[in-house]
């Protein structure tokens, strides 16, 4: 339980679902504060989004470092050096050790674009287009080591339109995510 949780979000893209965080606090229905974005790519979409509205930001790219783990360690220090109580992974690409588990436990959450357990791991969208499900959606889940597999906190089902294609698909998946991820986060802070 805490007052004003300190957020620490991980992203490696556009940001819309930091974005959707954002306006939460904002609109005081999430009671917490952005302590912090990490990103990992230098011209990630996120950046200017969090320059956009005065979120601190930082950039970690993994390609300065020689391991995961190693990325992993650092991380983990500037999550805690900013005092984050709760690691949001927000379109985050990398594959998370057990280095920022192990310092974070229970308290690192993601967001899936698919139904999970079906299609875990990357190209859900795609792999959900090819197997011709009818519906998909999203998951938000606690994160442990076995990518995509924690504790399913809250997830929203997604119809399949006959003419979908990747794209028209997961942009109706990303609006189910901005709707969940937000109060999901919140309800996980008050356990
Ligand atoms: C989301 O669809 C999320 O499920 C996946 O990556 C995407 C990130 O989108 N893990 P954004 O960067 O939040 O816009």
């Amino acid at each position: 339980m805490y007052n004003s949780a300190r957020l620490g979000i991980l992203a490696s893209g556009s940001g819309s679902n930091m974005a959707a965080i954002a306006d939460s606090i904002a609109k005081r229905q999430l009671e917490a504060e952005i302590a912090l974005v990490i990103y990992n790519n230098p011209n990630a979409y996120v950046k200017q989004r969090c320059i956009d509205r005065g979120i601190p930001h930082i950039l970690l790219d993994h390609r300065h470092f020689s391991s995961r783990e190693l990325l992993d360690e650092k991380i983990s220090h500037t999550l805690q050096e900013h005092k984050v109580d709760l690691v949001v992974m927000a379109g985050w690409m990398r594959i998370v050790t057990s280095v920022l588990i192990d310092r974070f436990p229970q308290k690192i959450l993601n967001i899936h674009p698919s139904l999970l357990p079906s299609f875990p791991g990357h190209k859900a969208v795609e792999q959900a287009l090819e197997y011709g499900v009818k519906i998909t959606g999203c998951t938000v889940h606690v994160v442990t080591l076995e990518v995509d597999r924690g504790p399913i906190l809250a997830q929203k089902a997604v119809p399949v339109l006959p003419d979908d294609n990747v794209a028209s698909l997961h942009q109706r998946i990303q609006l189910a995510e901005h709707e969940i991820y937000p109060p999901t986060i919140g309800q996980y802070l008050k356990t």
